[in-house]
């Protein structure tokens, strides 16, 4: 079996992280969501990966390389231009052979892995299911009263469940046949749903489990606090610091943390500096970031942003190089400069 991992994409829909590079790369845990997607696919015993790139291409080759630090063999696969998943997979065909394969969505974070997801496929395709709050944002299956799979929508206006296509699919060589078949749908994408659904309309067997502990990046930081914190759970504590340290907490080796408070689980990346200063839990402070004279909990620090001296900071998400200092002089007003969709809270 082969992996087709999707790390495409325009790179300019806008949410608040992916404003300036690849949503594959959005840290959980101080490790880009793409990471987890590549190790899972290791530890299920694959080791050919083709990914699937756009305009970002540089970003992630810089990140990914040759696969070799995940065990695997990455070949990349150039897609002139977003033109949908099933237009991935059409462009994949000469790399996929008449191999299975499961495809893989680079923003998907699939807690657990899939090794227990690719075991014992032996039909024309498997697709996973999660219940959603919103299933607009998805695909969205429809299921008989036996569970089988009757329908899928892309995006519904008015979904028929809250069932939604989780972003990992198992794929036989039936699905070129399909793909082959497509025409655009009404937002001018191939879509990977319509290819399923041609296969259950021509009575091929189609899989559907259902998964839980599921997430990807719909630019909801809610979410993306809520995913950091359950990774953040299941760290290896590892720190060789001189200051007051409680619970999982990892500090690279590189980083710097004086007089300060760490109460995990925390992570803090290569190069930071943590001065007089508390980190409480669920907190991923990235590499080269500085909290000075501050309390942060429950937050995401991007790589080299730098917090000096303003009190606390809950629930939030900061991006790269982005500065948090107070107003110097009186009046003590609120002086910012914040990118475009930036959201902020403050106390009156
Ligand atoms: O995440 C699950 C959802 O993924 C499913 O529920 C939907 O049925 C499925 O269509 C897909 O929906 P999205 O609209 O969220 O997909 P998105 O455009 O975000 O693309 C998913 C990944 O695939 C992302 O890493 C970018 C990459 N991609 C996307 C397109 C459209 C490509 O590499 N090439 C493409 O042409």
């Amino acid at each position: 079996m082969k992996a087709l991992v999707l790390a495409g994409g325009s790179g300019t829909r806008l949410r608040p992280i992916t404003h300036t590079s690849a949503k594959q790369l959005v840290p959980v845990a101080n490790k880009p969501v793409l990471f987890y997607g590549l190790e899972s696919i290791a530890a299920a015993g694959i080791t050919e990966v083709g990914m699937v790139v756009g305009d970002t291409q540089a970003e992630i080759e810089a990140a990914v390389g040759d696969g070799a630090a995940f065990g695997l063999q990455v070949t990349y696969l150039r897609q002139e231009a977003p033109l949908g998943l099933a237009h991935a997979v059409l462009i994949a065909r000469d790399y996929l052979g008449d191999d299975d394969f499961v495809m893989y969505l680079g923003d998907n974070f699939i807690v657990g892995g899939i090794t227990d997801i690719v075991r014992g496929f032996d039909s024309a395709a498997r697709i996973m299911l999660t219940q959603v709050s919103d299933p607009r944002q998805f695909g969205v299956a429809e299921l008989d009263a036996d569970g089988r799979v009757v329908g899928l929508e892309e995006k519904p206006v008015v979904p028929k469940s809250d069932l939604a296509l989780v972003g990992v699919y198992l794929f036989t060589s039936a699905i070129h046949e399909a793909v082959a078949e497509l025409k655009p749908s009404w937002r001018g994408e191939l879509e990977i749903t319509d290819a399923i659904q041609w296969l259950i309309d021509r009575g091929r067997h189609v899989e559907a489990s259902r998964i839980t502990g599921y997430w990807k990046d719909t630019g909801n930081v809610d979410d993306m606090l809520e995913v950091n914190r359950l990774v953040l759970e299941s760290l290896e504590p590892s720190h060789d610091v001189d200051a007051e340290i409680i619970g999982r907490v990892v500090i690279d080796p590189s980083a710097v943390v004086e007089r300060s408070r760490i109460v995990g689980p925390v992570i803090i990346g290569p190069g930071a500096r943590i001065t007089d200063s508390y980190i409480g839990p669920f907190t991923s402070v990235g590499a080269d970031c500085v909290v000075d004279r501050s309390e942060i909990e429950y937050s995401i620090l991007l790589p080299r942003a730098s917090i000096h001296g303003v009190g606390r900071i809950e629930a939030s998400l900061i991006g790269h190089d982005v500065e948090v200092t107070p107003a110097p002089n009186t009046p003590r007003a609120h002086r910012l400069v914040l990118g475009d969709h930036s959201k902020v809270q403050i106390s009156s």
